[in-house]
């Protein structure tokens, strides 16, 4: 972890950015499917929340973390390619996973393209367990993996 980070709260000004980095880091060969006017949308929607590291004026990373009943679902998340490998990634995720368990979330989902091995090794290295993969997951051509961690066990206060 890197402690000199400031994670914040993203607002609706941080949207085009994030939307730009997930163009270029994620949706990459895909339909861009998460514009600026999505992205704004998950800044104001109460079950969501959309966490941004930025230095000197610039975005490093951020993380969309959705919140429902039992699960919540790591939807978007990237770290500036500058800036990876520095813990940047891991400070964010964990920022993220505090808020689920404060959600009272038991279970965090995220999938990752199955050729992203960077995502999938650094998600394995937080506790996140593969579970399946499927074909033709993003947009009928790239296959997926769905991954998964448990908070706590099902059942527990
Ligand atoms: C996946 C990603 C978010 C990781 O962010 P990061 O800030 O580099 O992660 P950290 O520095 O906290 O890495 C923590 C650990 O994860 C693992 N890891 C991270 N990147 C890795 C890579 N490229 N190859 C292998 N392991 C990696 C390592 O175990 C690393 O620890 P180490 O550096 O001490 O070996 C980043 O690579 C990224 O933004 N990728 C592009 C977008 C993306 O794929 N997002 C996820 C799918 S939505």
């Amino acid at each position: 972890m890197t402690p000199d980070l400031h994670i914040r709260l993203a607002s609706l000004s941080d949207a085009v950015e994030i939307a730009r980095m997930s163009r270029r880091l994620i949706e990459h060969g895909l339909p861009w499917s998460w514009q600026p006017e999505r992205v704004a949308r998950a800044i104001a929607s109460p079950n969501t929340n959309v966490a941004v590291v930025r230095e000197q004026d610039e975005l490093v990373g951020f993380g969309i973390m959705e919140y429902w009943e039992t699960d919540a679902h790591l939807v978007l998340f990237a770290v500036r390619p500058e800036r990876q490998r520095q813990g940047v990634g891991t400070s964010l995720l964990t920022w993220l996973e505090a808020s689920a368990v404060v959600a009272g979330s038991e279970r965090i989902r995220v999938e990752a393209r199955r050729d992203n091995f960077a995502a999938r090794s650094f998600y394995n290295e937080h506790g996140y367990h593969e579970l399946r993969i499927k074909r033709r997951m993003y947009s009928g051509t790239a296959d997926g993996v769905h991954l998964e961690k448990w908070l706590r066990t099902r059942g527990d206060a």
